[in-house]
């Protein structure tokens, strides 16, 4: 058994792995800020040593490591449309933190800094799907801090043999994601829409495509990138390999919840990417990957979910 910061735990992604950890019997410390995590996404778990702290400041870094056998980065702010309006904010939660863990693991002795890259790095290049040798093209400050820590990683592997993995995630989707605000993932805003009886907005003409993985495919991903040797320095997509269009989720998820309701469309968003699409060949030869959730059954468990939710909320 291995001792693991997770950090981001309290988030929606960082909690599954946190639950993941803890079920097969590893020792699990948490440091998240709370800023978009929540103290309750770990409430069904037992046992695990929570830290409320901010990365960006180094003696928390430096704490939160100490003792620790793996570091699981997830503490983000993942939010492309929050990024253009507020770059510094996001600028210090996405790379000054991410150097402070870098550093703070390295000089603790971590065995290995496994980070949550971001499919967003591919920008719009125009070759689907997106093979993580190709190059990348930042359309956001988002995008750009995401790709400008998981090179850090890659720096800190080469030049002080730390080893590190990254894991670029495609649009994760799953209980616990959020939909309290605008900067919310857009399946989360869809499902809260449709159970709600509302239109969902669309920002521009809805034919923008999307490779929405479910988090367990990712959880499953992350650590097989902590148990495989020779992952060490990579950059490898995690996620299902298709892609589907805004327009066509939605006519998928109204027809789970059972309603019919239309979308508002809005202006396009600044920053957005038009096409996402992994190839996840990478990940099934080096990691033994290959998804174990479908878009259609992930959808269906997460809309489960948010029914409870919803009716757990108004029992409250
Ligand atoms: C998402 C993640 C980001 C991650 C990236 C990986 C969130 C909030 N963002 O970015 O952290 O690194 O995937 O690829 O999970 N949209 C609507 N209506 C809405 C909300 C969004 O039409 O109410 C549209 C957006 O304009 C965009 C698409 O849906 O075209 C997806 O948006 P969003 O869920 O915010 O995710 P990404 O920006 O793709």
């Amino acid at each position: 058994m291995a001792s693991f910061l997770v950090t981001g735990g309290a988030g929606f992604i960082g909690s599954h792995l946190v639950t993941q950890l803890i079920h097969r019997g590893h020792t699990v410390r948490v440091v998240d800020n709370l800023i978009t995590g929540k103290r309750r996404n770990l409430d069904h778990v037992s046992g695990v040593e929570f830290v409320e702290g901010d990365l960006a400041d180094i003696g928390v870094a430096t704490r939160a490591v100490e003792g620790m056998d793996y570091v699981l980065h997830q503490a983000a702010i993942p939010s492309v449309p929050r990024s253009v309006k507020d770059p510094i904010s996001s600028n210090r939660a996405n790379i000054d933190a991410s150097v402070n863990v870098l550093v703070a693991a390295r000089d603790a002795g971590v065995k290995r800094l496994v980070y949550a890259g971001s499919s967003a790095a591919y920008g719009d290049t125009p070759t689907l799907p997106k093979r993580e040798d190709m190059p990348t093209n930042p359309l956001s400050p988002y995008a750009l801090q995401k790709l400008v820590s998981e090179q850090y990683g890659q720096l800190f592997t080469q030049l002080y043999g730390f080893e590190t993995v990254t894991i670029r995630y495609f649009n994760v989707f799953g209980p616990r994601q959020d939909p309290g605000s605008p900067y919310s993932g857009v399946i989360s805003l869809f499902a809260s829409a449709l159970l709600e009886g509302r239109q969902p907005v669309i920002y521009g003409d809805g034919e923008q495509t999307r490779d929405f993985t479910y988090v367990a495919n990712v959880v499953d991903g992350v650590l097989r990138a902590v148990e495989t040797p020779k992952a060490s320095g990579h950059v490898i997509n995690v996620a299902t390999g298709g892609r589907i269009s805004l327009n066509a989720l939605l006519r998928a998820m109204n027809k789970i919840v059972g309603t019919n309701l239309q979308p508002i469309y809005q202006e396009p968003r600044a920053g957005d990417v038009r096409d996402s699409q992994a190839d996840i060949t990478k990940a099934k030869t080096l990691l033994g990957y290959t998804p174990i959730v479908s878009l259609e059954e992930g959808l269906e468990k997460t809309l489960e979910w948010c029914r409870t939710e919803s009716t757990a909320g108004s029992r409250r």
